[in-house]
């Protein structure tokens, strides 16, 4: 009896809310998303991307059984999710990669945790766009991708622990940076810097050239998302002979590829 008396509140309380929502409420952005994602639950998406990309499990990819360690665990606007972080672990450590470059510091989250679970003889290189440069980047950068451009510094989350020793903090932007010395010499790649379809089409291109013989890993991040990143992967999926495999990680906006 308690119980129901106390759903009923509920029930009151939510009412009135939606009440407000739907009229008054609808000017805050917040309740916008709110109700996008009411639509989305009943299956009701227009204008969602197109996904072209097949989906697969972590667990098909990598091993349910490795072993691996997590710092940082919070996350903040910007970074991965918890599950993508383990995700990226994991096919780094599957893998066996020794040398690993990331596209798109930020704070360094992902860095920090690549870094931890590289083998002992294991280096990880992290490029990025400082702030100062977003002005005068060569590709069109969106204003999607401002926001995590405009921050003090790149790394704050590794600097200072016991794996930024590993870790090489490379500035510039990835359009004109001259990624000639990492060529033929990484095995695990991740892209995740600017998010335009001309970028993600360069960066792949980047990502491709520095696999060691050709051979190893790329995950893409924010696929999925109304963005220029999904276009282009999915061009380069239905295009591409190269990029038939690759797979988006179910629960993530991650895609990957495994090359050889
Ligand atoms: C979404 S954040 C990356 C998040 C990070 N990989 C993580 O897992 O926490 C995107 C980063 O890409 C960087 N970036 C954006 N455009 C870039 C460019 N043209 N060249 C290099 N880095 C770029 C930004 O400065 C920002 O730090």
């Amino acid at each position: 009896m308690r119980s129901l008396l106390l759903f009923f509140l509920i029930f009151v309380y939510s009412a009135v809310a939606c009440l407000y929502m739907f009229t008054i409420g609808i000017f805050a952005p917040k309740h916008r998303a709110f109700i996008r994602r009411i639509s989305d639950y009943f299956g009701f998406r227009p204008g969602a991307p197109d996904l072209s990309i097949p989906s697969a499990s972590l667990s098909s990819i990598a091993r349910d059984d490795i072993s691996f360690r997590i710092l940082e665990s919070e996350s903040v606007d910007g970074n991965v999710t918890l599950f993508e972080l383990m995700a990226l672990v994991k096919l780094s450590i599957a893998n066996a990669s020794q040398a690993i470059f990331e596209i798109g510091t930020f704070d360094g989250r992902t860095t920090l945790n690549l870094a931890a679970n590289a083998p002992s003889d294991g280096e990880v290189f992290t490029l990025d766009l400082p702030r100062e440069n977003m002005g005068n980047a060569q590709g069109t950068i969106s204003r999607a991708d401002r926001p995590y451009i405009n921050k003090k510094t790149s790394g704050a989350r590794f600097v200072g622990t016991e794996y930024e020793h590993i870790i090489t903090q490379l500035y510039g932007d990835s359009a004109v940076f001259d990624f000639s010395n990492y060529f033929n010499n990484i095995d695990f790649v991740f892209v995740d810097g600017a998010h335009t379809y001309d970028y993600l089409m360069s960066d792949t291109d980047r990502a491709i050239k520095m696999l060691r013989s050709g051979k190893g890993v790329i995950a893409w991040h924010d696929y999925g998302r109304d963005n220029g990143a999904t276009r282009a992967l999915n061009d380069l999926f239905n295009n591409d002979a190269r990029f038939k495999n690759i797979k988006r990680i179910n629960g993530t906006s991650l895609v990957v590829g495994f090359f050889s």
